[in-house]
């Protein structure tokens, strides 16, 4: 079976939804020479080793390490995984999990679980959230992986620090390196809090590679050694990470999914005014990959100066929404609000379950549309009737469709907005990889907690 994703952007263009709003021809042909720059320069600069997320599948000694290290763990039977991180640290973790376990995991049994442990991703750090994570995982049972780069985000070391106090309460000092594992930045190439905390304990640790940010490190062992713990298929994902990049290293910009997405979406928003893209899986098990897809897009793009100084105040506001759901809550809004955004929805051409919807209650003959067919078409029927509702509307959309999911096509997804974003950030001339407007609130949120005084 073919597991290439695709995307459809006939929708986006000036034919289907007019000149005001859709993409003419001519719009790809004059950003077209710059995309062809722009892919000179990210392939230079990949060359140069300045960004790993595009090699991370290739790491064969990390993910021996991640396999390894994971296979130990999960011989020792804990009931309980809890990533704590925060941003590109958990939500990779989250939009996976989502994506390839089955729904309500934690609610299974272990036997149902695969002899997984459950997982609890504190991507916060709410008092109340966090004092009942730590009731439903005591220590004994628990397997902590404490995920930083730099190192010294407040939320993470103040999860790390009060989970290390339970353990050291529950099992002493000693054994806290049987239920604590670090992530964070290379010790060869950069400072990290997390060093020290290991070597107290000897804590088993995972490096980061240095030039790989947050939000772009899914595919290193941020995102690979939960994966490994939950049991999913590590050699797929490096497969499908590998497809998409053969498809999203080349031009032309037509045939590379990554590069045409970006120049849509791009075009969208600085010659049509469609300052919003809001991504709209038709699929419960995606609906993760948009949250994750937010931080990307938001983070990355979202910039005051541009690579020349500047101000630009640059990026496009990303958000998440899920069919059919939001149609009951956001289609409103969609098709009659301002029109000052792109959808991307994402299709699933084959569930993994079919549902039947069965033919009861046949005196209602309101009904009858419903009986003998599935969910499955019916979802179908609800995704087309929101694009065609759009088109109406005048309403620009992109289809990225999925054939199934598993791990090879979602790896290919993820793997192709991370390629997406990089273009993006050439296209509009800022910096993607960097967030100093985050750094700038977490260094006032330590200060107001004395930091330094
Ligand atoms: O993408 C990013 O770099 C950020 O979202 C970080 O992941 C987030 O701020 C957490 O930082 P750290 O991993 O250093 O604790």
């Amino acid at each position: 079976m073919n597991l290439d994703i695709r995307i459809d952007i006939s929708r986006c263009k000036a034919s289907a939804v007019g000149a005001e709003h859709g993409i003419a021809p001519g719009d790809l042909k004059v950003i077209g020479p710059r995309v062809e720059a722009a892919h000179e320069v990210l392939r230079r600069e990949r060359a140069e080793n300045k960004y790993g997320f595009y090699d991370l599948y290739k790491d064969d000694a990390a993910f021996n390490d991640v396999k390894a290290t994971a296979a130990g763990f999960l011989s020792k039977g804990y009931e309980n995984f809890v990533i704590l991180g925060i941003g590109g640290s958990a939500l990779g973790t989250t939009a996976l999990a989502t994506a390839l376990k089955p729904p309500y995991h934690n609610l299974l049994n272990r036997r149902a679980r695969g002899g997984t442990p459950r997982l609890f991703v504190i991507d916060n750090i709410d008092p109340v959230t966090f004092h009942r994570m730590m009731r439903l995982c005591p220590p004994k049972r628990t397997l902590y992986n404490v995920i930083s780069k730099s190192g010294d985000t407040a939320e993470t070391v103040s999860q790390m620090l009060i989970v290390l106090e339970a353990i050291e309460k529950a099992v002493g000092g000693d054994a806290v390196r049987d239920h604590v594992v670090a992530t964070t930045n290379p010790r060869n190439k950069a400072t990290s809090l997390l060093h020290p905390v290991a070597d107290h304990y000897g804590l088993k640790e995972f490096a980061i590679p240095f030039n790989v940010g947050g939000r772009f490190s899914v595919f290193s062992p941020v995102g690979m050694f939960p994966a490994a713990m939950l049991g999913m298929d590590l050699d797929a994902l490096r497969e499908g990470c590998a497809a998409m990049d053969a498809r999203c290293g080349t031009l032309p910009m037509m045939e590379n999914p990554a590069y045409l997405h970006a120049a849509v979406q791009y075009l969208a928003h600085t010659q049509k005014g469609k300052a919003i893209s809001v991504m709209m899986p038709y699929a419960d098990a995606l609906r993760d990959v948009a949250d994750w897809y937010r931080q990307l897009w938001a983070e990355s793009l979202g910039k005051r100066l541009s690579l020349d100084g500047e101000e630009v105040y640059a990026g496009q506001t990303p958000i998440k929404s899920l069919g059919a759901t939001d149609q009951h809550s956001q289609v409103q809004l969609y098709r009659e609000g301002p029109n000052d955004k792109i959808f991307n929805i994402i299709e699933v051409t084959k569930f993994d379950r079919t549902l039947r919807i069965p033919s009861v209650l046949n005196d209602i003959t309101q009904f009858d549309y419903l009986r003998g067919k599935t969910m499955n078409k019916l979802m179908a029927a609800e995704r087309r009737g929101t694009i065609d509702a759009l088109k109406i509307s005048n309403r620009p959309v992109s289809r990225i469709i999925l054939p199934r999911i598993n791990a090879h096509t979602v790896a290919q997804l993820l793997y192709m907005l991370e390629v997406e974003t990089a273009m993006a950030g050439r296209l509009y001339n800022v910096q993607t990889f960097d967030q100093p407007g985050v750094d700038e609130g977490k260094k006032i949120a330590r200060a107001l907690m004395g930091q330094g005084r």
